[in-house]
This record gives C-alpha cells, structure tokens and sequence, in this order.
C-alpha cells in the first residue's frame, strides 16, 4: 500500500500515546478512520485534535471498546464497514505493561495483560481479516515492542504477550504471502517511546526491593528510557506499511537490543542479569548475592 489516501483505517487505543499519533499522521494523508479504545475522553481529545490539525476532508467513528471482548470487537468491524463502506487497515495497538516477578505475579493480572495484549491483537486480527480480504487491498499491524525481541527480569507478562505477538504476526504475514490474497502483515516493535503507558502500567509490590527502589521512582526511571516521541513512532511505522516491511523496529533502543539478541541469543540473558544486579537496590533478595560475575 503505497498511499493511505481514500483508505480506511481502524485503530485500536487510538485515545493516547502512538495509537492517537497514528491516528493524527493518518488523517493528514488523507485516510478515513475508525477509532476505538476504552477510554472514551481520550478518544474525544484525539478527534478533536485531528479537526483542528488537519485540512483533509476524512471521514471519523469512535467506538468504546475493550479490545479484550472477543464479540465487542467482532461487532465493531462489522461497524467500521457498515460506517465506512470498507476497511483496509488495521493496527491492533493497545496495550498494557506490568512489572512483577513470576513467583509473585496474580493470576489476575496475568489474565488481565494476556487479555490485553495478546487476545486482543487476535480478535483484532481474526474479526478484520475477512473486511481486509474483501478490500482487495489491506493490511495488518500488529504492535508487539522490543520486548517481544529481547526478554527482561520483572517483565515477564508483558514479555510473554509480546513475544506472542511476533510470532502470531509472522505466522500470520507467512500465510497471507502463500494466499496471495492483497492483504499483508507488519509486526512493530517499539524501543522506549514518549507516551502515557508508564502511568497506566501495573507495577507489583513484589518489585519494590527487587529491582525497584519505589513505584514512583521505578516510573520516573522508566520514563528516562523513553527516547522516542510517539509522532516519530507513527511515521516509521507507516513508512514500514508503505514498503511493506515484515518487521519494524523504531528507535536506536529497539535497533540495539535486537542485535544483542541476536548475537548472543542465550548470553544475553547473563549480561541483563549483571546489569540489573549493579542498578537494582542495595538490599536485595538472596538471588543476587550469589553469581557476582556473568556466565556467558
Ligand atoms: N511506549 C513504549 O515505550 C512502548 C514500547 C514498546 C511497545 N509499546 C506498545 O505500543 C502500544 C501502544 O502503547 P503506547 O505506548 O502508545 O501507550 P498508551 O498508554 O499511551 O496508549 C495505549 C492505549 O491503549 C488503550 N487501552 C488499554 N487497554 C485497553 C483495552 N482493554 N481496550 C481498549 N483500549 C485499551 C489505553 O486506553 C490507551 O489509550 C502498546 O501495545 C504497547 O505495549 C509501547
């Protein structure tokens, strides 16, 4: 798809950070747009920020959803057609992050991540996949992050649902090449990126002494790692759609740690565990008072 002008495209999490980014680059190319997130005051700021910035004549739904409602999501495809006459673009791009360690993590919170972040880029997947079909000219982008390239202590959900996506999505793009059915398949996967996600993230107790000094700090801390602006995030990966890119990485970050695992698939494990060991608080729980060096 080399342009987006006259295209639709639907865009879940749309009321902040890259999804509402994607959202603005889009409607200035021209592309007409369904939007949905479960937060419907953002969603309003996203529509009125796209009015006031944007000189093309395109045409806006919002729908409030949970992207983690297999049927809320089937209903709002069919939607998007019934509102839009076609759909050809989806980017299934809400999510959530969640620091805890395995020992320690609630179920209820691993449900809640998984339901997020991996179900909900399926039911985005398989509830629009048929509309792009029909298109005749569609495309699928998948949000997964560097940490579905690279894994991280006290990330394991989040990693989990992201290494989830990547490999859905690049099943997914290998099947769609066989079909030779107009439709193609992106995975993105974001280094730090300016955005809220930090504030809406479930950090656990069980982190605080850990690799944490405090909640509060843990989040000031993170927000540091974030070198990219979400405006920059959206034009590489429309730019990834343009040349129909399997992978997108976006940012230095992301461009690093993929090479790191890469070149040291199972040693780089080691090297986050010698790193983690200098930065994390001094009292720390038994498992880093052995190992000081790292086993490569
Ligand atoms: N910001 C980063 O550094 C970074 C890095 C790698 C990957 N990502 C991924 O990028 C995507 C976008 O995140 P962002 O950084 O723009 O964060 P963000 O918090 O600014 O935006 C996420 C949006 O998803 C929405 N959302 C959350 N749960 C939802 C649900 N159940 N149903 C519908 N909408 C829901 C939120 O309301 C929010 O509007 C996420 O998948 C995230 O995991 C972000």
């Amino acid at each position: 798809m080399k342009s987006f002008n006259g295209r639709v495209a639907a865009i879940t999490g749309a009321a902040s950070g890259m999804g509402r980014a994607l959202a603005l680059a889009l409607a200035r190319e021209g592309c007409h747009l369904a939007l949905a997130d479960k937060n419907s005051q953002g969603l309003e700021q996203t529509l009125a920020l796209i009015k006031t910035s944007t000189l093309a004549p395109v045409t806006i739904t919002t729908h409030v959803l949970d992207v983690s409602d297999r049927q809320a999501m089937q209903d709002w495809a069919a939607r998007c057609v019934a509102d839009h006459g076609q759909v050809n673009l989806i980017f299934n791009n809400a999510g959530v992050a969640l620091s805890s360690t395995v020992e320690g993590v609630d179920y209820a919170d691993l449900e809640w991540i998984v339901g997020i972040n991996f179900w909900g880029v399926v039911h985005g997947t398989k509830a629009f996949l048929p509309h792009l079909k029909a298109s005749g000219d569609g495309h699928v982008i998948n949000t997964s992050s560097v940490f579905g390239l690279f894994a991280q202590p006290g990330m394991s959900g989040y990693n989990a649902t992201k290494f989830a996506v990547r490999g859905f999505t690049e099943a997914l793009r290998q099947e769609l090449d066989l079909q030779r059915c107009g439709v193609s398949a992106t995975c993105v996967h974001p280094g730090g990126i300016r955005t809220d996600i930090c504030r809406s993230s479930r950090i656990d107790a069980n982190m605080t002494g850990f690799l944490i000094h405090s909640e509060q700090q843990a989040r000031a801390d993170f927000e540091k790692l974030f070198i990219t602006d979400a405006d920059q995030a959206a034009k590489v990966i429309l730019q990834g759609v343009r040349n129909n890119k399997r992978r997108v990485l976006i940012g230095r970050d992301a461009y690093f740690l993929d090479l790191l695992a890469r070149c040291l698939p199972a040693a780089y494990q080691a090297l986050v565990v010698f790193a983690s060991k200098r930065m994390a608080p001094k009292q720390r729980t038994p498992v880093f008072e052995t190992n000081d060096e790292p086993r490569l």
